[in-house]
């Protein structure tokens, strides 16, 4: 018996991007690297828009790596503040457009401004549903796993360790909740991500390098991988839309077999 799980037209699609290349889009044009981050963030506004007319349920995107804290302080400062900028300028457009936004990732080490920014964001568009925006943001992928399994091994998540609760916890949205109960004998106090968010279909990396930089390791076990040469300050609604329509020609099998016809 076959069973092969074809994927209906955007709904309940979680698209996680990995936006590369902004520095080099940057450096092939003789500008400084902070230029091509400037025009990065438009792409992600456009991408965010393109998302919503496609009707994907949850788009990713990683916006800060925690390995990027090895960069230039002057370039982590720069990208610190056009997300800040970001925040503050696209809360009233995600309201109009049903985003609802929030953060994965530390927040213990950003900027007071950008944790005030973030909060404020996620509070404003709270009450959106058609399409979750995540922005990932001194997140790493091993860290969430690490957090995770701390979380499993004390004693008030034993009896809810199943693949599908620590996946969740993997997904959470922050890698730190204030609060957390070590010993009490429920879930910690923090909302558990949706399945769907726990669970990536489509993989995208722009910027032409094949790897994912510590990205949604857990949550891409079974995801569509693609790998585009495109910068990502070029990625826009075309790009996306290539890659869905790519993205509806695969067959996901999640180890059965192939539909025989
Ligand atoms: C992606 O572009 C943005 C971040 C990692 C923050 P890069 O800054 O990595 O651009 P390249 O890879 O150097 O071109
Ligand atoms: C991954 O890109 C992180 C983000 C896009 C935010 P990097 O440019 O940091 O990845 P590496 O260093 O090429 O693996
Ligand atoms: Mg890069």
């Amino acid at each position: 018996m076959s069973k092969v799980v074809h994927q209906p037209l955007g709904i309940g699609l979680h698209v996680a991007i990995i936006m590369d290349g902004n520095g080099r889009w940057a450096q092939q044009r003789g500008l400084p690297r902070a230029e091509g981050h400037r025009t990065g963030v438009r792409a992600v506004r456009r991408v965010v828009e393109a998302a919503v007319q496609e009707r994907i349920d949850i788009l990713t995107l990683f916006a800060f790596s925690s390995d990027n804290w090895r960069r230039p302080t002057t370039e982590v400062g720069s990208l610190f503040e056009l997300l800040r900028e970001y925040l503050d300028r696209e809360v009233r457009r995600c309201v109009e457009g049903g985003v609802r936004l929030s953060v994965i990732g530390r927040r213990d080490r950003l900027p007071a401004p950008l944790g005030v920014a973030i909060a404020a964001a996620e509070r404003a568009t709270a009450s959106q549903a058609r399409l979750r925006l995540r922005l990932a943001v001194d997140y790493s992928s091993r860290d969430a796993i690490l957090r995770a399994a701390r979380l499993r091994a004390s004693r008030a998540l034993e009896a809810v360790a199943t693949r599908e609760v620590f996946g969740r916890l993997v997904a959470a949205p922050e890698l730190a909740p204030p609060g957390l109960p070590e010993a009490a004998g429920a879930l910690p106090a923090i909302p558990l991500p949706t399945p769907a968010e726990a669970e990536v279909d489509l993989l995208i990396r722009t910027g032409g390098e094949r790897r994912l930089s510590d990205f949604l390791l857990w949550e891409s076990a079974y995801a569509e991988l693609m790998f585009t040469d495109t910068m990502w300050p070029d990625f826009g609604p075309p790009e996306l839309g290539a890659a869905l329509r790519e993205y509806r020609r695969r067959e996901r099998r999640f180890g059965g077999l192939a539909a025989t016809g």
